[in-house]
């Protein structure tokens, strides 16, 4: 049977109607500090999103986010890169460990290891990833010493849906941050991160509340909201 949250909602309370929500159940993945996971993981309960983090997993045992997963209560493991000789392996070893927990959505946060394509097709339409710029410009690492050396006058963050393309695929909501005289690559990833902590739950929240629809390669929000953070 599927759990049910009693958000403005579920049963009957001092006389008020409640109409249950089925709850989504949401793994995230993380390779360093997960501050984005922190992010999802805080205010899908601060909110009373009809979801639940239900694990956390890693490609590194030592990945600082799996132990404040743990102190939250959030199943927490890695299933360790270095321990497979083929990237396959890796792939079918993390799919198996992710599907225990029965996901309705994936959601890559600042985890840095490219997935195959058998990976990402098996979670297709329930993959979401972050990328800390304006995608399609600088996929891949050091995006905002390449938007320096560039001359951007903006850089930004995008939550897209993933395809087997690294850093690639339709795009959820993206946010925009000026580029100030004197920005070094380390400023400026502060200021972006601080939008990827604004922009990723809130194109979370809408994925688990029915939000989101993905046609032709393009994601709109059913209602009309902005899906851009300048
Ligand atoms: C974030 O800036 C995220 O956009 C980036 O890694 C950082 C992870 O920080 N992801 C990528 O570069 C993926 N291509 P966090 O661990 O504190 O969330």
């Amino acid at each position: 049977m599927a759990n049910l949250a009693r958000a403005p909602g579920g049963g009957r309370e001092r006389g008020r109607h409640y109409t249950a929500r089925p709850v989504k159940r949401i793994v995230i993945l993380v390779s360093g500090r997960g501050s984005n996971m922190q992010a999802i993981a805080t205010r899908c309960r601060s909110e009373g999103w009809p979801a639940e983090v239900v694990a956390v997993l890693a490609d590194r045992p030592e990945a600082a986010g799996l132990a404040w997963a743990r102190g939250q209560g959030i199943a927490a493991e890695a299933v360790s890169f270095k321990a497979f000789a083929e990237r396959e392996r890796f792939d079918a070893a993390l799919a198996e460990a992710i599907d225990l927990h029965r996901p309705d959505l994936v959601v890559l946060a600042g985890f840095m290891r490219i997935l195959g394509a058998s990976f990402v097709q098996r979670y297709e339409g329930r993959l979401l990833n972050i990328h800390p710029s304006l995608l399609p410009a600088f996929p891949g690492l050091h995006t905002h010493r390449r938007a320096l050396a560039a001359g951007c006058k903006a850089v930004g963050a995008t939550v897209h849906f993933v395809t087997p393309q690294l850093d690639h695929g339709p795009i959820v909501m993206q946010s925009v941050v000026p580029v100030r005289a004197g920005d070094d690559e380390a400023t400026l990833a502060a200021r972006v991160l601080a939008t990827e902590h604004v922009i990723y739950p809130l194109a979370v929240r809408w994925f688990v509340e029915d939000e989101l629809q993905l046609e032709g390669g393009l994601v709109r929000h059913r209602r009309g909201a902005s899906q851009l953070l300048a």
